[in-house]
């Protein structure tokens, strides 16, 4: 995720900025970049890169500004580049502004602009609001501080924004929705961040700025308003905090808090994409393709790990609702083998990092060969996406913890969404099917809250009795069966305890013959068409004194009675229900690795990014 910092004191600004910086490192990044009152101009420094080469480029500047703002960018609208990098500068360039977030509507406010003669040196969103912001200033003949607050009102998205302004020689404007922004009370100083680590090293007094607040920052000031102008009291909090808490937003590990960080993170990829009021759903990716897919005879999902999961997930759903055939494949396996590819197939590569080198490789060979590349990914800019002939981006941020879990479950929601469009535009999916799924793909991310609020507890306790288990199986039949495979993969990845999932039915060829009382099985068993039957397969693990814990909706009156243990979802439809059921055996796994004690966020011999074959 972006990070942003901001200083206003009376010693020199560009050495706070840096260090603040290079504390928000850990949230990752692609650029970073400064900029800086100078005199009756504004200074502008910013590359590609980490903050070091920034700090390269400014060597042997002689900065002398004791007011500056700074920012890490994780790309969203744009390619990772220079020209993308914050901070931006507004068309006058008698402003400039980082931003963190997403404008939704900037198009819109882009086009007012070149109309108006505007020009973009990038192509972001954030230069949008940026100049849209210097328009108001100078056809209304206000403050910014003004325009400022007569844009937000028109703004539609999340946003943090630090703006620096030549009128306003010690001043920093800040304002907030959706995004975190902290503002540090030092002597004769004030330091802005995303969150307080940029600032611990110079004061513990912190003020939390609330959605649509707006601050007026300077040295020995701090002015806090409401978007109608009207003043609020800040409160001044302590941090009894320490760094390494503060970068994990107060969570033991990555892991645990990327889990928490999925209502939020489900939630942004679905945002501006889809209006369950409506309904409709907007994926300029498979809009730009929409010919290709029509005429298409086959899709083929290629992905590795648990990216492969999401596309097996995708397989059943496309299948049932747009009527297409799909395959998926292991990247791995795809490049090496010689398949039949013309120009009538869609490849849907799947990928948090966009760099795993042999997804990379498998479509290269099939663009080749003629398919249309559509990239599912999660980091903008990487080789997959750059590669792509069309995609959408998953929006799940920077992903820290090694082991997937929000890029996954962001994979999962966009997948959703190009099956309902790609359903709707070959007129396979009925109005009623459709309006139901896009109703409670909405309600997902309070439903995730609901799971993380009512059973992490009890999930902690379900753990500490299967810790020492030597192996584990994980059932799950149709929608629910890539769930297993998840399931299973996790728990080996951050336990070090061997799993299986399996589909439910298969269990008797084979796999049954493992089961006893030591052995632990994890049915995936939400309410479905197929409920009768996965209730059958729990009875003969436990006629065969297996132990079960088993993930159920809500209002399940029989399992409780055949399981060992139970955690509760809420009923949502079966297509959809996977999206819930994956985040119960994320905290399972995470529980357990952490009562082995394994250092859960960088498992042995794993990388967060496979760019080797
Ligand atoms: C599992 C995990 C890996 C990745 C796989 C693909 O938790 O993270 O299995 O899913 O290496 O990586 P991406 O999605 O970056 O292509």
């Amino acid at each position: 995720m972006c990070g942003i910092v901001g200083y206003v004191g009376c010693n020199l600004a560009y050495p706070v900025l840096i260090d603040g910086l290079k504390k928000l490192e850990y949230r990752g990044y692609d650029s970073a970049g400064v900029a800086l009152h100078a005199g009756n101009s504004l200074e502008v420094y910013k590359k590609e890169g980490k903050v070091a080469n920034l700090e390269e480029y400014v060597y042997g500047k002689n900065i002398q500004a004791t007011v500056g703002i700074g920012h890490t960018r994780w790309a969203t609208h744009g390619v990772p580049s220079d020209r993308n990098a914050h901070p931006h500068l507004s068309n006058s360039g008698g402003i400039a502004m980082i931003h963190n977030g997403i404008i939704e509507n900037y198009a819109q406010l882009k086009e007012e602009l070149v109309l108006k003669g505007y020009t973009f040196k990038s192509d972001t969103d954030s230069e949008v609001l940026l100049n849209f912001i210097e328009d108001i200033k100078i056809n209304n003949e206000c403050s910014l501080e003004e325009a400022v607050r007569i844009a937000l009102r028109r703004v539609v998205g999340a946003y943090v924004i630090l703006l620096i302004d030549t009128d306003l020689p010690d001043t920093i404007i800040a304002a907030r929705k959706g995004s975190p922004l902290v503002i540090g009370i030092g002597e004769n100083a004030h330091y802005l961040g995303s969150d307080a680590s940029p600032m611990l090293a110079y004061t513990k007094e912190v003020v939390y700025i609330n959605d649509y607040e707006l601050a007026i920052v300077k040295p020995d000031e701090l002015i806090l308003k409401n978007l109608g102008n009207e003043r609020i009291t800040p409160f001044v909090q302590k941090l009894d905090m320490e760094l390494a808490a503060i970068e994990k937003g107060g969570f033991d590990h990555f892991m645990l808090k990327e889990i928490f960080e999925q209502p939020q993170t489900i939630f942004d990829s679905l945002r501006g994409r889809m209006d369950a009021t409506i309904p409709a759903i907007t994926l300029s990716g498979i809009e730009k393709i929409k010919g290709k897919i029509l005429e298409a005879n086959r899709i083929i999902i290629v992905a590795c790990g648990t990216s492969w999961h999401a596309g097996l997930l995708a397989e059943y759903v496309i299948e049932e609702l747009c009527r297409v055939n799909v395959e998926v494949e292991y990247a791995s396996e795809f490049r090496y083998r010689n398949p039949i590819i013309t120009d009538k197939d869609i490849i849907i590569a799947v990928s948090q990092s966009g760099e795993t080198a042999d997804t990379l490789v498998a479509i290269e060979n099939a663009q080749k060969q003629g398919a249309t590349i559509f990239g599912l990914v999660n980091v903008v800019g990487s080789s997959i996406a750059r590669m792509s002939d069309a995609g959408a981006y998953t929006h799940a941020g920077p992903e820290i913890g090694v082991a997937s879990t929000k890029a996954f479950t962001a994979q999962l929601a966009v997948l959703y969404l190009v099956a309902l469009k790609i359903g709707q535009l070959k007129g396979t999916i009925e109005n009623t099917l459709f309006n139901k799924l896009l109703e409670d793909l909405a309600k997902v991310p309070e439903h995730v809250q609901h799971i993380l609020e009512d059973q992490n507890e009890h999930i902690r306790e379900v753990a500490k009795k299967y810790t020492d288990a030597r192996d584990f199986l994980y059932l799950g039949r149709g929608y629910n069966f890539p769930i297993a495979l998840e399931g299973a993969l996790k728990l080996k990845e951050i336990s070090y305890i061997h799993a299986e999932g399996y589909p439910a039915a298969e269990m008797k060829h084979g796999p049954i013959a493992l089961v006893d009382e030591s052995l632990p099985v994890v049915f995936v068993a939400t309410k479905d068409p197929y409920h009768e039957k996965i209730v059958s397969n729990i009875q003969e693990i436990k006629a065969r004194k297996g132990m079960v814990v088993a993930v159920i909706s809500q209002g399940d009156e029989v399992i409780p009675t055949l399981a060992d243990d139970v955690i509760v979802v809420p009923q949502i439809h079966e297509i959809i229900a996977p999206i819930l059921s994956v985040v119960p055996l994320q905290l399972l796994s995470y529980y357990i690795g952490l009562n082995r004690g394994l250092d859960v966020d960088k498992p042995r011999n794993l990388a967060k990014s496979v760019t080797v074959e």
